[in-house]
């Protein structure tokens, strides 16, 4: 059940590359996306995801700094090169490649960026398919 609230620059064919290139993965090619996390999922959701007060919560309400949004982009980045515990890759990578350009556009200060994270850091529709229990 993707959600139909990409930005404007999530584009579906570069999303299926994506997916191939880190199918391909594991071993180091010419795409930036084939490198190994050095953080862990569950690292990044606690460190950045979990709890009202958390740091993706002060930027959907506004109120990250400059300094959230480059650490929001990094963790976004370490998500996108984990591989889902649960759920198909392709599905996990439109995910994690949505967030992190929402991510990115908020250190670009793009308008519309914490309106466009919002959408696209959804907790529910990511935990339905990745998330174990
Ligand atoms: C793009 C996918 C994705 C998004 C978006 C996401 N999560 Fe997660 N989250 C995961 C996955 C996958 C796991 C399971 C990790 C595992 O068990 O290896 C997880 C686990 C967790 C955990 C348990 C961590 C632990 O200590 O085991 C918490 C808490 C959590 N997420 C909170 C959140 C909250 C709150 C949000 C939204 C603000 C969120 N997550 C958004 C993918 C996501």
């Amino acid at each position: 059940m993707p959600v139909k609230t990409s930005p404007p620059t999530f584009n579906a064919t570069r999303v299926a590359i994506a997916a191939l290139t880190l199918v391909a993965a594991g071993c180091a090619s010419s795409s930036s996306s084939a490198t190994k996390p050095s953080l862990s999922i569950e690292h990044i959701m606690e460190d950045g995801f979990k709890g009202k007060e958390s740091l993706s919560a002060r930027i959907a309400k506004g109120q990250g700094t400059a300094e959230d949004f480059k650490k929001i982009a990094f963790l976004t980045e370490e998500l996108a090169l984990n591989q889902p515990p649960k759920g198909d890759l392709a599905s996990w990578t439109e995910k994690t490649r949505a967030l992190k350009a929402a991510a990115d556009d908020l250190v670009a200060g793009k308008a519309g960026a914490v309106d466009a994270y919002k959408s696209a850091v959804n907790c529910k529709a990511c935990h339905s398919v990745h998330k174990p229990d």
